[in-house]
C-alpha cells in the first residue's frame, strides 16, 4: 500500500482486516509482545480482535487507529489514538511493534513522530497523553525520543506478571 502518512522508515495506514487482523491476533497472544501491555495476560480470541477490527474501521470521533507498516508495505505493528477529546484538544496514545525482529531499529519513534504530527496538524489536537509501565524503558525511551516528556507516575498503578507497575504519564504538547 504506498498511501497513508509516510515519515523516514514507517507508514501509518488505515487498517484493514485482509491485511492486518491475523498478525494483530497473533502478536497480541505473544507473551513478549505484551509485557508491558495492558492486554494480554487473558487470552485474546479471534472474535475479539474481530469485534475490535469492527469497532475502529467505522469512522470515529474518539478513536483514531492506524497499522503501522515499513515503507516497503510490510505490516509491524500498530499505533492509535484514543479518548480522542475535540473539546479538550487531546487523546491517549499508544504504539506496538509486534514483529520484535523490528524492535530497537527506530520504527516506533518514527510511527510516534509521525502521529503527533497527523494529531497536531492534521486532526488539531493540542495534547497526546501516554501512559506506560514504569519498566517498559524501551517505550519511555521511544517516547521521549519522539518529542514526549515525562510529567508524573502513579505508582503501584497496575498488578501485571506478579507485580506492581508504575503508571508512567509522558506528554506531547503542540508548541
Ligand atoms: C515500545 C516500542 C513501541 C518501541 O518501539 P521500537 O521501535 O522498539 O523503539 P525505537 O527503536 O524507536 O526506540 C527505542 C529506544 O529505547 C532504547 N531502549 C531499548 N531497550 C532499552 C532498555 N532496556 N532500557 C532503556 N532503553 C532502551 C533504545 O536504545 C532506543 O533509544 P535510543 O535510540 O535513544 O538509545 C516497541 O518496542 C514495542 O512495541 N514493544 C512491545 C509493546 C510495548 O511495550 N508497547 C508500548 C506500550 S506503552
Amino acid at each position: 500500500m504506498s498511501f497513508g502518512w509516510e515519515g523516514e522508515k514507517a507508514r501509518l495506514v488505515p487498517i484493514d482486516r485482509e491485511r492486518h487482523l491475523e498478525n494483530c491476533y497473533r502478536w497480541l497472544n505473544d507473551p513478549a509482545v505484551t509485557e508491558y501491555l495492558a492486554i494480554g495476560d487473558f487470552p485474546l480470541s479471534r472474535l475479539a480482535e474481530t469485534e475490535f477490527f469492527d469497532r475502529m474501521e467505522k469512522a470515529s470521533e474518539t478513536d483514531i487507529v492506524f497499522a503501522i507498516e515499513t515503507l516497503n508495505g510490510k505490516h509491524i505493528g500498530m499505533s492509535g489514538i484514543h479518548q480522542i477529546s475535540f473539546r479538550h484538544g487531546r487523546g491517549t496514545t499508544g504504539t506496538f511493534i509486534g514483529d520484535k525482529d523490528f524492535w530497537n531499529k527506530g520504527f516506533g519513534t518514527d510511527s510516534a513522530r509521525i502521529r503527533t504530527k497527523y494529531a497536531f496538524e492534521v486532526v488539531g489536537l493540542r495534547l497526546l497523553v501516554s501512559g506506560v509501565y514504569g519498566s517498559n524503558e524501551r517505550s519511555i525511551a521511544m517516547l521521549k525520543r519522539a518529542g514526549y516528556i515525562e510529567v508524573g507516575r502513579i505508582p503501584r498503578y497496575w498488578w501485571k506478571r506478579g507485580k506492581w507497575e508504575d503508571e508512567v504519564l509522558m506528554v506531547a504538547e503542540r508548541p
